[in-house]
């Protein structure tokens, strides 16, 4: 694995990306709709940064991917969402790959009556676009490699890495062939920033 953004990167990052908002939306309430489950540990950070009013709901996006690179069928849950009639809404995601799962998202929030919907991404992939549309505010433009770390998983794992990590075929390998590679410890990151491990 090789590390792609620290965890001082990372927080710097969500700095800018708070910013951003702040600047956009003021002090008017704001409803934050995290998409489960990569989105987890951006929405905490985030949301700690917003100095509005805001309330916190969470979306389920899967598309299974059996080889990492390619998107399958896109399944959403949107059960626990709230009334968003009226209300101004920040869609939040680790990634913006194809930019599918986003696509869909964006439609059904503003199917729902929402006032404005807007969606957030920490990281962008390089060439992989397949939508017409962008994400209002990106953290991160990274290179077409298959990441983890901050919320990000390879089937299942590596989600807790405090640091982003791109994966290597070796990588890629080894989770495959079962070996669980990710039970032992990944590339030692320099600094971690004080961050406990999980
Ligand atoms: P999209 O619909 O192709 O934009 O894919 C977005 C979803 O795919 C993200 O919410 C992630 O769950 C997942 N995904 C895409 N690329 C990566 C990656 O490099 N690492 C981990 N998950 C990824
Ligand atoms: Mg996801």
């Amino acid at each position: 694995m090789e590390v792609l953004l620290s965890a001082e990167d990372l927080a710097a990052g969500i700095g800018r990306l708070s910013t951003a908002v702040r600047q956009e939306v003021g002090r008017r309430p704001l409803t934050v709709v995290g998409v489960l489950t990569g989105s987890i540990v951006l929405v905490s950070d985030l949301i700690r940064r917003l100095e509005c009013p805001v309330q916190v709901s969470m979306v389920w996006a899967s598309s299974y991917r059996g080889t990492a690179t390619s998107p399958g069928t896109l399944e959403l849950r949107l059960d626990l969402l709230p009334d968003l009639t009226g209300q101004e809404v920040l869609l939040v995601d680790d990634i913006f790959d194809t930019g599918r799962t986003l696509e869909a998202l964006m439609q059904e929030l503003r199917r729902r009556g929402a006032a404005s919907v807007r969606s957030l991404v920490l990281l962008r992939k390089a060439g992989r676009a397949e939508v017409a549309i962008q994400p209002d505010f990106v953290g991160f433009d990274i290179p077409d490699a298959f990441v983890v770390g901050y919320g990000l998983d390879f089937d299942g794992a590596w989600r807790h890495l405090p640091y982003l990590a791109a994966l290597d075929s070796a990588d890629i390998a080894a989770a495959r062939a079962g070996q669980r590679s990710h039970d032992a410890e990944p590339v030692p990151q320099a600094d971690p920033a004080g961050v406990p491990r999980a």
